[in-house]
């Protein structure tokens, strides 16, 4: 087990990628904390955690609200004493395509909200848990997207804003035994993504995509969980500031 006796916090834990990289964890050891605004989604991540013979706890948090953030690592922290890793994985997409004169202020200011001020947000409460301990792991979720998209404007910004953060972290905490690193996945199937497109429009996207990537196909959850695995884990005990794309070669 990679992460034997590890406390893991994964916001955005009822989500697709964030119940994988949940139950990921717990298979490999860790006790995870498992925060969405989703209470039963949560209940549904620790189900699966606990039926796999895992271990974990919910602690619900909206991460768009300061004292949730607060209220979440406070709880944490009574108890289990520690947090060894953080993976902030709550977000999604509040502005999806628009021409550039469109740019809602309402959603633009959502975008950012929920992607970043929340992992900003989220990252300050783990360096004041982790610092003290002299170790800790922290993996942000960006996108393929923080290179730039054609009209996917807010949502782009945020993600770039994401790995900016990420390394600014990662320098300022790196003498404290802490890495910080992000994640940068191309598409990802998730019921979400399918709940929201309706099945045809998703097959569509789906096609497209996979024509595009050069390994034929869109990523699944658990391609994104095991990288967070690996940046979590000790085999990345030397990497820090660093985004990972999960792209099966998308833009190479
Ligand atoms: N699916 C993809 O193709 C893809 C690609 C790149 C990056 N991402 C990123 O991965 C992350 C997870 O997305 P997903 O694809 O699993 O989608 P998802 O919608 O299944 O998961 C997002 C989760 O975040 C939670 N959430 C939303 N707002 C919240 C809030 N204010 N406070 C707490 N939790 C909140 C939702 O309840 C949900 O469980 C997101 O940050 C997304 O931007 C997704």
């Amino acid at each position: 087990m990679r992460l034997s006796r590890e406390v893991a916090l994964v916001t955005g834990a009822a989500g697709g990628i964030g119940r994988a990289v949940a139950t990921c964890f717990a298979r490999e050891g860790a006790e995870v904390i498992v925060s969405d605004i989703d209470e039963a989604g949560s209940a549904s991540t620790l189900e699966e955690i606990e039926k796999a013979g895992g271990k974990g706890t919910v602690i619900s948090a909206d991460v768009m609200r300061e004292e949730d953030v607060v209220s979440l690592y406070r709880r944490a922290v009574e108890r289990y004493g520690r947090i060894d890793i953080v993976v902030n994985i709550a977000g999604g997409d509040c502005e999806p395509a628009s021409d550039v004169e469109q740019i809602d202020y309402v959603k633009m200011s959502a975008n950012i909200d929920l992607n970043l001020k929340s992992c900003m947000l989220s990252c300050r409460e783990a360096a004041r848990v982790m610092k003290p301990q002299g170790s800790g792991r922290i993996v942000n979720m960006s996108s393929l997207v923080y290179r730039g998209s054609p009209n996917q404007f807010s949502y782009s910004a945020s993600k770039g804003g994401i790995y900016a953060f990420t390394r600014s972290l990662a320098m300022s905490l790196g003498r404290f035994g802490i890495t910080v690193n992000a994640l940068a996945p191309a598409l990802v199937e998730v019921p979400a993504f399918i709940r929201a497109l309706g099945e045809e429009r998703w097959e569509m996207l789906r096609k497209d995509c996979s024509q595009r990537y050069p390994l034929g196909r869109v990523a699944t959850p658990d391609d994104v969980a095991r990288c967070a695995l690996f940046l979590a884990s000790d085999d990345a005990a030397f990497i820090t500031g660093q985004i990972l794309e999960i792209s099966g070669g998308a833009r190479l």
